[in-house]
């Protein structure tokens, strides 16, 4: 049997940990993990009490998951939760078998959306624009203020790493090695598409799987092309971030020559691109997404922050139901979906409108304010 056509007789895989990092089109992701748990029967690690991190930006600990006791420790098949990543106490609540894989965003364009998302953090707070923080970062920006991830090496931040620390060869080196010693696979947002078929050759899923709608993308007015200077300066202050990009951004397309080729790749990109657009025409009213004032049911409605304006679609009318359910489940936002599914994993167990225990209360709190975050 040639290569591929072992994989394809595998088995998909079920045990999956994805590493959900910030403004990095992960919410798509989450979407894709999110349907294909449902339609397995797959349970997930859900945030105690149902919420939507795992108490980011706290590193990542295991009592931290809905149902996980020391005791009698209970494995999940999904991870997928915004959390600061910290393999050991990953590893508590997943199979020893569990896929890693996350998705990194070239930083330029992670930092102006991070800006215009997180534009309340303490670090943008006081400035007008992007230009003018750059100006004197050092004035604007406190490290020591718990906010101050959004506003530098957001990517190193959610690895687990010290987002401030000293720039050399050596702890680049260091931290690149951790992070490939950890994760099977990191996908690239701005090669989405090829990230999706790499994805679904790694798990052994089919095409359906990882056909998707683009979830939590921001409306384009309040996008703005970023001038050469600003480029280099973004660079410069997200140093360390920078440099996990263009590693990573190098092997994906090395992984891509050995594992797949370009030829394939190409026509493993055409076809979900094509199945895209078939769905589209099926599922959505209008060929694609739609601002939020537009959007008529309000369950499909996505969180709006910051100054960023969040899409969404709108369903066709009269669908079947088979089919209205398959289409919803396309464009039901992230935390809409995560509800659903927290509440079909929990039957008995409806999201207590009080913090769980008094000493998580500030956390608890903190996460529900902040939302989705993607
Ligand atoms: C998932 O659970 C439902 C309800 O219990 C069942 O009807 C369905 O066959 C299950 N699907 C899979 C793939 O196990
Ligand atoms: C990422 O890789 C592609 C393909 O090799 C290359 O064209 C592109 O310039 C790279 N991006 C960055 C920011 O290095």
């Amino acid at each position: 049997l040639q290569f591929r056509e072992m994989l394809m007789l595998s088995p998909p895989k079920t045990d999956i940990v994805f590493l959900k990092v910030h403004k990095s089109a992960s919410s798509t992701v989450m979407n894709i993990l999110f349907r294909f748990g449902e339609m397995h029967n797959l349970t997930f690690a859900f945030p105690t009490g149902g919420g939507n991190q795992l108490f980011y930006p706290h590193h990542f600990l295991a009592k931290f998951v809905q149902g996980f006791s020391p005791r009698s420790p209970q494995q999940f098949n999904i991870l997928c939760h915004h959390m600061r990543f910290l393999q050991p106490e990953v590893q508590k609540v997943v199979s020893s078998s569990a896929v890693y894989f996350s998705i990194l965003r070239n930083p330029v364009q992670l930092m102006e959306s991070s800006f215009v998302y997180y534009k309340g953090a303490s670090a943008f707070s006081r400035v007008h624009s992007l230009e003018e923080f750059l100006s004197q970062p050092h004035h604007y920006y406190n490290p020591t203020k718990t906010d101050s991830h959004y506003a530098r090496n957001l990517m190193t931040f959610d690895f687990g790493f010290n987002p401030n620390g000293e720039v050399s060869a050596e702890r680049v080196q260091l931290m690149i090695k951790a992070i490939e010693a950890s994760f099977d696979l990191v996908l690239i947002t701005e090669y989405f598409d090829e990230s999706m078929v790499l994805l679904k050759e790694m798990l052994c899923w089919d095409l359906d799987s990882v056909v998707f709608f683009p979830l939590n993308s921001r409306d384009s007015s309040t996008k703005s092309p970023l001038p050469d200077t600003i480029v280099e300066k973004i660079k410069d202050w997200n140093r360390l971030d920078w440099e996990i990009y263009t590693h990573f951004n190098r092997t994906f397309w090395e992984r891509i020559d050995k594992d797949i080729g370009r030829e394939r790749m190409r026509r493993e990109v055409k076809a979900l691109r094509e199945r895209q657009a078939e769905l589209a025409r099926v599922c959505l009213q209008g060929m694609g997404s739609v601002a939020p004032k537009d959007i008529k049911d309000s369950s499909l409605q996505p969180l709006q922050h910051g100054s960023a304006k969040i899409l969404g679609y709108n369903l066709k009318q009269g669908l079947n139901k088979e089919m209205e359910h398959m289409c919803r489940r396309l464009v039901t936002p992230e935390l809409q979906y995560s509800r659903a599914l927290y509440e079909k994993q929990f039957p008995q167990k409806p999201p207590p409108t009080h913090p769980p225990t008094p000493s998580q209360h500030g956390n608890a709190m903190r996460q529900r304010l902040a939302g989705t975050q993607n």
